[in-house]
């Protein structure tokens, strides 16, 4: 018993003498530590004689927690000394110059739909959305794309397992292979007169140097009374030129859309030869950049929207492509990658 408290005494005087940090923890390793003066007597209990255990372990258990908490309490005691050292002798210079604060930039992507919105919004059109997981009914039925239609199988599609019921069927779902899904969701939200875009993410089961199977595109749609294939053009016209901020010469050329009728793919004079033929417009002096058509009556019907009395246009653009164009970008990855260099480069300032 006096054994013990002559060790505590002696721990709380080492404690007491202990000069920092580093010679306090000397003192912890040599009465607390694993092998210290007061652990090895707790790990002896169980030799003593049973009537000696209790108080035994009792008063070494007691001298353990003073000693702990004197520990502590000095600890306490050097950090606030450090700490007051540090306030007293540490100077602030005031008059130094901050650190550059290192802002990031607006993605060249979500940049241009930003752009896309605005030009498009002066034309009088708004802002529509739509799932991104859709079924095949809204992604391919409607638009005029029946089950067994070979165009079914030009888009490389995700498919999920599951079904959902619509129209008394089952409906596989899918991420959606195009932003065309909207066309039909606008019409039946909004009906006819109606001027929308839709941008968003749509997938396509592709991976290569000019494929990533997410991307971005952005669909258009126009219904009214007496729409012709002149206001098609007449919009693309104002829009292609105002994106690229010159005035663009455009090529129709006759394609094939199931969900349009006359369809049309649109090239844009090459912006990097002016047409005098180089290697990104492969000599032709054109480059596509998207496919367009005045809607398709079937798709019209499927909107709910009587083809006697309203048609329009319809198109839909690919926004990497067009971003690539517009600032020379020559790798679709760098989008992906989003490189600190690339974002302060062709990033969009906040
Ligand atoms: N959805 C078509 C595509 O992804 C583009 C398009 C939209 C064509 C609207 C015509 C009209 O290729």
């Amino acid at each position: 018993m006096q054994n013990i408290e002559q060790l505590k005494s002696a721990a709380l005087q080492a404690v007491e003498n202990s000069t920092d940090i580093k010679s306090l923890d000397e003192v912890r390793v040599q009465f607390l530590g694993k092998n210290g003066e007061i652990t090895s007597i707790l790990k002896t209990l169980g030799k003593l004689a049973p009537e000696d255990r209790k108080t035994v372990a009792q008063s070494t258990n007691e001298a353990k927690n003073e000693v702990t908490d004197a520990i502590e309490a000095k600890k306490q005691a050097f950090e606030l000394a450090q700490l007051e050292e540090k306030l007293a002798t540490e100077k602030l210079d005031l008059t130094l110059p901050e650190t550059p604060y290192k802002l990031g930039k607006r993605h060249p992507i979500s940049a241009c739909i930003e752009e896309l919105e605005t030009i498009f919004a002066r034309l009088g059109f708004s802002v529509a959305a739509a799932n991104e997981i859709e079924n095949e009914h809204f992604n391919f039925t409607a638009l005029n794309i029946p089950a067994e239609h070979p165009a079914r199988q030009d888009h490389d599609t995700f498919y999920f397992n599951d079904f959902e019921e619509f129209n008394g069927e089952q409906q596989r779902k899918l991420l959606r292979t195009q932003t065309s899904n909207t066309q039909i969701h606008a019409m039946q939200a909004k009906g006819a007169p109606l001027r929308i875009i839709a941008p968003g993410r749509v997938y396509r089961c592709d991976s290569d140097l000019t494929h990533t199977p997410q991307f971005h595109q952005i669909e258009g749609l126009a219904l009214d009374k007496d729409l012709t294939f002149s206001h098609l053009k007449g919009v693309l016209q104002v829009f292609l030129s105002q994106f690229f901020e010159r005035d663009v010469k455009l090529r129709f050329r006759p394609s094939y859309f199931p969900f349009t009728e006359p369809g049309t793919e649109v090239d844009i004079e090459c912006v990097f030869c002016e047409g005098k033929g180089c290697r990104v417009c492969k000599q032709t002096g054109f480059i596509e950049v998207l496919g367009a058509g005045m809607v398709h009556e079937n798709v019209l019907k499927a909107g709910g929207i009587n083809p006697e009395e309203y048609q329009g246009f319809a198109f839909g653009l690919g926004v990497e492509r067009l971003t690539m164009l517009k600032y020379g970008i020559n790798d679709l990855r760098m989008f992906f990658d989003s490189q600190n260099e690339f974002m302060q480069h062709f990033g969009k300032n906040l």
